[in-house]
Order: C-alpha cells, then structure tokens, then sequence
C-alpha cells in the first residue's frame, strides 16, 4: 500500500470541526443541545450583498479572475483599509483569496524557509491553524502566553525574551480567537517598540474580527511608525457581514502581494469570482445591517457575560471585540469533580445538552493561568439565557450530588 505522509498525517486542524461533529451526532439521535460552538455570526448575508453576487452570476461574471482578485475589489479594499486603518494603501497592495484563513500559510511560506530554524512567534491560546501552518511548514513554533490577568494579552516583556535572531514572523490577533481580547494602543506601541529593535521579524496582524470592537479603540499595528511596511494586514468578509461561505479575505502587503499571487495561482488560482463582486458591495454599499449586527453582538456580550458571572464556581471577564468569551472554570471544575475544563465540556454537552469549547482545542493550557471554555455568542439571546441557566444548573446538581456521596 502506498503510504500517507508523515507532513499530512501530523497536519493539525481545527479542533471546533471535531466538537461540532460530535455534537451533530447527539443531534442526530434526537438529543437537544445548544450549541456555542460554532465561529461564525448566526445572520443572513446582507440582501444587498446577496443581489450583488446574484447580478454578477447573471451578467456572466463567473469565469477566472486574476489571482489576486478583480481591480474592482483590490481598490475598494485599498480604499477602505486606508481609512480604517488611517493608511496609504495602494491597490497593488492588496491581494484576495478563499478567506482570511488562505493567508495564514501564504505568510509562514513566503517569510520562513522549511527546515531552517526560523522562528515564529503566535499567541497561545491562539487560533490552532497558526501552530498547524507553522508546523507543517517547517517553521519553529514559539508560543506566547496570553495572560487573564492582562485581559488576556501578553507582556511584552516577554516578547522581547523570545525573540531571537532567527525569529523571522510574529503573529498578533486582535480582537482575539478565542478570550475576545483586544490589543490596546498602549500595548501595541510597547510591541512595535520591541520590533524596531529587530528588523528582520515580519508581522502577521490577523484582524479579522477588528470592526467587532466594543470597548476603547481597534488599533493596527501597521499604523504605528515604521510598521506599515512589514506587517502583513489579514482581513476579510466572513465574520463583519455575515460571508463566513463565501470564502472570501485579503491581506495587504507591499513588498508580499506578487508572492501571495504566486502562491495562489499554484493552489485555488483566485477567490470565487461571483464573491469578489458581492465584497465590493460589502465594502462600498450600505453598512447599515453590519452595523446593525454587530450592535446585536454587543447586546449579547454584555448579557452572557453578566449570567456567567452568576453561575457558581464561574468568573468571566468582559472581552472587548470579536463574539467569543473566554469564562475561567477553575473553581466550577472542582465543585463538579472534573479533572479539567475538558472534562468539564464532555460532562457539559452529555449531562446538560450545552455544546462550548475547551482551552485545550486552543492550544496547550497556560500553566498557573486555571481552566477556561469558550462560548461563540453568535447565538440568539434566548439561546444565551437558557444555555448559561442550563450550565448553572448542570454544576449545581452535580455539586450536590458529590456533596451528598461525601
Ligand atoms: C482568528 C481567525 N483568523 C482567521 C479566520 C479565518 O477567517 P476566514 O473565514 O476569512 O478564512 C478565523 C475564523 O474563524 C479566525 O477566528
């Protein structure tokens, strides 16, 4: 029999697919779960959007596109993170593929060298395909400890211990996968502070989710002096107006696009052509329904974060942007007898029908930083209300019962 790779059989994934696949099991055998699982805004596309790809199919725009997307798109894209981001970004600039995601790889590929030892610093917890990517690639993972007590960003000081001459990339994520944890200005200058001191390392500022901010400011990195130039910006439709598949982001670098070109006419030749034009109504009509959910996300930040904050043996911070919180179960695992926040989950989603995350999908548990689970609240907040009392209830009866064993 001829043999799989080692690369493909050691590639990691993202372990929310292997949740969700248990949890449409129980669904299957009838069992009634709310889920919190899932990474992407529970709406319907904006119609306006949805008319625009509808247009684009009947007028014939289905065929090839350059592979780093129509001029239509890369300018409207360069027009709009100029804006956003308060800098001078040209259409040449900005290159579009199959999602934020695509560029992950695109980054460690065209900045590391395979089997060469250079390094690439990434956040933990962090979004697993940073670590896959980096892996797979031949590059060296060098996690960085997101801290609770630093509304989950990490110390800079501690960047500056890891960095190395063969450190070659950094990746930043703000707001964050999966603490909901933003970057504030004053941290973000202490890190480009440290990056001006190393000109070889590249940064790879995943922003994503930076129009999800609800508290203090979205900052890039890219808009502090010096940094434009190395920092590759990741962005895309999936998680602002509701696009999660349509496969559609971009990245934005001058000196990286002809690669990020390259790299894709060797892989998915260009992002869907039919998507490229509803992108451009995204960022060129009405923002009215992307304001509009993102107030909803906000309604339901502040509502899940004051119920879990109720629930015993349950602390949760209030996380600034993206649509995940990022509760510390330290204290309800012991009430419960649970081992960890991983046997927390399974007893959760079994005993109690509430389907989240744990800390460990998100890379290794953080010593001395407890036990944590992650909710999406691209949820309805009736979901939220019954989830979260479910999940009290669940800890309060299984407290009970060990109470009544001892
Ligand atoms: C931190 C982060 N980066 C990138 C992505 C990928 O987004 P896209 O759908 O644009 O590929 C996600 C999606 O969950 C994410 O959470």
């Amino acid at each position: 029999m001829p043999a799989i790779s080692r690369r493909a059989l050691d590639l990691g994934t993202e372990n929310a697919f292997v949740v969700l696949a248990e949890v449409n099991a129980l669904i299957r055998q009838g069992k009634d779960i709310i889920s919190f699982c899932i990474g992407q805004p529970d709406f319907h596309t904006p119609v306006n959007i949805q008319d625009a790809a509808v247009k684009a199919i009947r007028e014939g725009r289905h065929g090839y596109t350059p592979s780093a997307g129509i001029n239509e798109l890369r300018e409207a894209v360069a027009r709009n993170v100029g804006r956003s981001r308060g800098l001078a970004v040209e259409p040449g600039d900005v290159v579009v593929a199959a999602g934020a995601k695509p560029f992950i790889g695109y980054t460690v590929l065209s900045t590391t060298d395979f089997g060469a030892g250079d390094e690439v610093i990434y956040p933990n917890p962090g979004f697993p395909i940073y670590d896959s990517q980096i892996r797979t690639n031949g590059a060296v993972p060098v996690p960085i400890s997101l801290r609770e007590s630093r509304a989950f960003n990490f110390d800079p000081n501690e960047l500056e211990d890891r960095i190395t001459p063969k450190t070659k990339l950094l990746i930043l994520n703000s707001p964050h996968n999966p603490t909901g944890g933003v970057i504030p200005r004053t941290e973000m200058e202490a890190i480009a502070e440290i990056l001006r001191r190393h000109e070889q390392i590249w940064v790879f500022a995943d922003e994503i989710y930076g129009r999800l901010v609800y508290d203090g400011e979205f900052c890039s990195i890219a808009s502090l002096p010096d940094m434009q130039e190395r920092t590759i910006i990741a962005d895309g439709w999936s998680k602002t107006w509701a696009m999660t598949g349509w496969r559609l982001g971009f990245a934005v670098n001058r000196r990286l696009a002809p690669s990020f070109t390259t790299w894709i006419t060797n892989t998915e030749s260009c992002a869907s052509h039919i998507s490229q034009w509803a992108g451009v109504e995204a960022l060129d009509g009405s923002q009215d329904d992307a304001q509009r959910m993102r107030d909803i996300f906000f309604e339901r930040r502040n509502l899940i974060v004051r119920l879990l904050n109720q629930v015993p043996g349950v602390t949760c911070q209030s996380p600034g942007g993206a649509f995940y919180v990022w509760p510390n179960v330290t204290e309800a695992c012991a009430l419960i007898g649970a081992r960890d926040s991983e046997e927390f989950r399974v007893r959760l989603l079994n005993d109690a029908g509430v389907a989240v995350l744990a800390d460990i999908h998100f890379g290794p548990r953080v010593a001395g930083e407890g036990q944590h689970i992650r909710f999406s609240y691209a949820a309805s907040n009736e979901a939220i209300e019954r989830g979260v009392e479910r999940m009290a209830d669940f800890i309060r009866r299984n407290t009970v019962a060990r109470a009544s064993a001892a």
